[in-house]
């Protein structure tokens, strides 16, 4: 199988589970339920679950048990999205190329279906068929990374700095990166691990590839912010300057931003070979992808 019909089989995978557990956490007469489903099926790359499945079929685990924790990273995922376009947040009218939950629905149907979608990605980690250890240690996962000290922190200090731009340097962008979306995507990798009930050694060779993954995605981001169409990337392009966030763009420019991004990714490459050798070949053109990728 090549890479693209690799990548194309991983979100099918991800998509069933996804089926199914929302079949199971979500209600059938609800316009909350409605508005979860409506974000949640309308698109999107499937990233992190494509992450979590990789990771442990090259970790050598069962699918089965890596598609239910790819479904829970989803649905958190996909809830930190609804929550992200409020419009007390970065008001953004469009997500993966439809109106952003908020605007097809209400804002309060919007903010409850991100606290449905929240939570039924915890239901969905500790219902998966693994031993109760390895549930346990992937709602851990998951919560410290989308918490108070995680993805939330990531967008707490996301706000601050943008009232508060002249205190923004390289160091306090960079943390920002890390949390508000490194933190998910590692999580996600782990996940794999996890669902493969990879050794220590494993586990810290996963998350240096995953830390360097997440921030390339996230400076990517802020360079599709500027360069992308809307077609292509199915949200508002000029998002950032419009709300005076200071990005990747700002402090490096399109080009510098890029150079960053390449240097991290051939380092996470390397090291991965290193590790894993041919086993890790999805992973690393998934990186290099993602270096390349245009929305
Ligand atoms: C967008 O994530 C938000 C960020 C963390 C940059 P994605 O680019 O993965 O969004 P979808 O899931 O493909 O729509
Ligand atoms: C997203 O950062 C971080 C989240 C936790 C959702 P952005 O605000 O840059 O993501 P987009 O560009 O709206 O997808
Ligand atoms: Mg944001
Ligand atoms: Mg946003
Ligand atoms: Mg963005």
């Amino acid at each position: 199988m090549n890479y693209d019909e690799q990548y194309r089989q991983y979100v099918a995978e991800a998509e069933a589970a996804l089926k199914r557990q929302t079949y199971q956490c979500l209600r059938k007469d609800s316009r909350v339920s409605d508005a979860a489903r409506y974000s949640l099926f309308g698109g999107g790359k499937r990233v992190r679950a494509v992450l979590c499945l990789a990771v442990c079929e090259m970790l050598g685990g069962s699918p089965e048990l890596a598609e239910c924790y790819a479904a829970g990273v989803e649905m958190l995922h996909c809830y930190s999205l609804i929550h992200d376009d409020l419009p007390c947040i970065d008001n953004d009218d469009l997500r993966r190329g439809r109106p952003s939950c908020h605007k097809a629905f209400d804002e309060a149907t919007a903010l409850l279906a991100g606290d449905a979608l929240l939570t039924a990605a915890f239901e969905t980690l500790a219902a998966a068929r693994g031993t109760a250890r390895q549930n346990v240690q992937a709602v851990q996962t998951l919560s410290r990374a989308a918490g108070a000290g995680g993805m939330v922190w990531g967008q707490e200090q996301d706000l601050y700095y943008e009232a508060h731009p002249e205190q923004v340097g390289a160091e306090q962008l960079q943390a920002v990166h890390r949390s508000k979306t490194g933190e998910l995507i590692r999580a996600a990798a782990m996940l794999g691990a996890i669902a493969a009930d990879a050794a220590k050694e494993q586990c810290a060779a996963v998350g240096t590839y995953a830390d360097a993954v997440g921030m390339v995605f996230q400076i990517m981001d802020d360079v599709l912010d500027v360069t992308a169409t809307e077609q292509e990337l199915g949200k508002p392009i000029g998002s950032d300057a419009g709300n005076g966030k200071t990005t990747f763009i700002t402090l490096y420019g399109v080009e510098g931003s890029r150079q960053i991004a390449g240097k991290l990714t051939r380092e996470a490459c390397e090291k991965l070979e290193k590790t894993f050798g041919q086993r890790s070949q999805f992973l690393q053109t998934l990186a290099d992808r993602l270096l390349h990728r245009n929305q």
